[in-house]
């Protein structure tokens, strides 16, 4: 039972949007154990229509046939309070999507209308009953646009590609600065510069600038402002 007049018993809805490789997952992943909260991860389903895509054949400029196979996408994300894992045809495919090629293609089918409104009753059905935490880029402002704390996380072009080398460095995947800066900005462009809903700062959002920050000052902050708004821990 909660004690704070403001604070739903159910939990908040968190909407957690920002640019690529900006610490959306790891804050979002942190925020959702610290509270007791679900973690859903949206970039994931983008990504499993890009690769479901390539091993089926299917061109990423077909609309058609993406939008089918999102809208029959056998996805399924389990969140064990620590772990997110994705599962394609039960199979466990986590790892694999996080491949640099698989992101560029799922930035690229993110651009289709058909393949984000088929994405689109999953991401609100997972994220109706509250008690969440959900991240990707147009989560405040299409799939839960009456959450109670939508923030903004960025930081600069440089210290999201530095921290994208060093997760691929940690993961003995090759990679230069130079070579991440342009990836990481081509994405920017393709996700805030698409017709429908682009990535952009909103009228409510709480912006948070984590250059120069850490994961666990990053943390805080978020912590702090979730509880201003009422967040309390579920048991
Ligand atoms: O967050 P990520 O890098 O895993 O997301 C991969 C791509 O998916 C990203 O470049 C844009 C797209 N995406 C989106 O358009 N909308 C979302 N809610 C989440 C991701």
């Amino acid at each position: 039972m909660s004690t704070q007049e403001n604070a739903p018993p159910r939990g908040l809805q968190i909407a957690i949007d920002g640019p690529a490789a900006s610490g959306k997952g790891t804050v979002a992943r942190a925020v959702a154990a610290a509270l007791g909260y679900t973690y859903v991860d949206t970039g994931t389903l983008y990504r499993a229509v890009a690769f479901q895509a390539a091993r089926a054949g299917i061109d990423l400029e077909d609309e058609v046939a993406l939008s089918r196979l999102a809208a029959e996408l056998p996805v399924r994300l389990h969140w064990d309070g620590v772990r997110l894992a994705v599962l394609l045809d039960e199979q466990d495919v986590s790892s694999a999507i996080r491949a640099e090629s698989v992101g560029q293609g799922a930035s690229k089918v993110a651009t289709l209308p058909g393949v984000r409104q088929a994405l689109l009753d999953l991401q609100q059905r997972l994220g109706q009953a509250g008690g969440v935490v959900m991240d990707g880029r147009d989560i405040g402002s299409v799939v839960m646009p009456d959450a109670e704390l939508k923030i903004y996380l960025d930081a600069s072009l440089e210290e999201r590609a530095q921290r994208r080398l060093l997760e691929l460095q940690r993961r003995g995947i090759e990679a230069t600065f130079e070579q991440l800066c342009r990836e990481v900005a081509a994405r920017d462009a393709q996700d805030s510069g698409r017709a429908v809903a682009p990535l952009r700062v909103l009228p409510d959002s709480w912006r948070l600038d984590t250059t120069g920050m850490n994961p666990e000052q990053v943390l805080q902050a978020v912590l702090e402002e979730a509880r201003t708004r009422g967040a309390q821990e579920l048991v």
